[in-house]
């Protein structure tokens, strides 16, 4: 495999110039800071501003409340339907990101198949489409207690201001496979923890036949992070010449 990792002109560190080293201490330690106070002054405003704040959003009523099926209703009776609601528009947020994340994946790993990675991109395109599959899964979910899944909910917004930094990764150019395996771990990291915690929700809320579908949505996510930790290993093994 190609080095992702190789050795250049990084200008960022001090020992590029040892011998402006000491005058470099100096000035900063001669440099007031740009504005007095401390960190108490920025926790201070932030204090005003979540005194000041409303919600980052809101769930909407279940538009079909009346043609919902009367069996969902019973069980979620006495519940806070909005709070499941919300987490199903989470996951069903983040399962249609994981597609683009994948798609991205498996751009940046075709076009560098000649670095010999050894990345399967059918097992890449197997990942995509269950990732795919789970989106729908959530959906029909959704719909299937009465509520809107094109609606974005508060938890939905929250998960991808979360990762835009993981699409950044993967779509940058410049960045290697190893780069965004990583990306992608993280991402699996949380959906593997977030599918555990929807599941023992809807079963607590009674919906014990959405959660066995859910165990099987977990299953598959358990074999994409798997493999996303393994091949992520083995390159940042590789690339350091020891072995994995
Ligand atoms: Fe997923
Ligand atoms: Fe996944």
């Amino acid at each position: 495999m190609e080095k992702s990792t190789v050795l250049g002109t990084n200008r960022t560190g001090i020992d590029m110039s040892p011998i402006d080293i000491k005058e470099m201490v100096a000035l900063s330690n001669a440099t007031p800071s740009s504005s007095p106070g401390d960190e108490q002054a920025i926790a201070k405003m932030r204090r005003e501003y979540i005194a000041g704040a409303g919600v980052i959003g809101s769930v909407p009523p279940p538009g079909t409340l009346k043609g919902m099926a009367s069996t969902a209703m019973e069980k979620l009776a006495g519940k806070n339907p909005e709070a499941f609601i919300d987490k199903l528009g989470c996951r069903l947020a983040f399962e249609r990101s994981g597609v683009r994340l994948y798609d991205a994946l498996i751009t940046k790993c075709s076009a560098t198949v000649d670095q010999g990675h050894g990345i399967p991109l059918n097992t890449l395109r197997k990942f995509r489409d269950e990732e795919f599959r789970h989106f729908k899964l959530v959906e029909g979910a959704i719909r299937s207690i009465g509520a809107d899944p094109t609606a974005q909910t508060p938890s939905a917004d929250v998960d991808a201001m979360a990762s835009i930094g993981l699409i950044q990764v993967l779509t940058d150019p410049r960045t290697s496979v190893a780069h965004c395996l990583e990306a992608i771990l993280i991402a699996e990291l949380a959906d593997n923890d977030a599918w555990q915690l929807l599941i023992v929700l809807a079963e607590k809320m009674g919906m014990d036949e959405m959660a066995r579908e859910f165990q099987t949505a977990l299953q598959e996510e358990d074999v994409h992070l798997t493999h996303v930790r393994q091949w992520y290993k083995q390159m940042i093994m590789e690339d350091a010449a020891v072995a994995s």
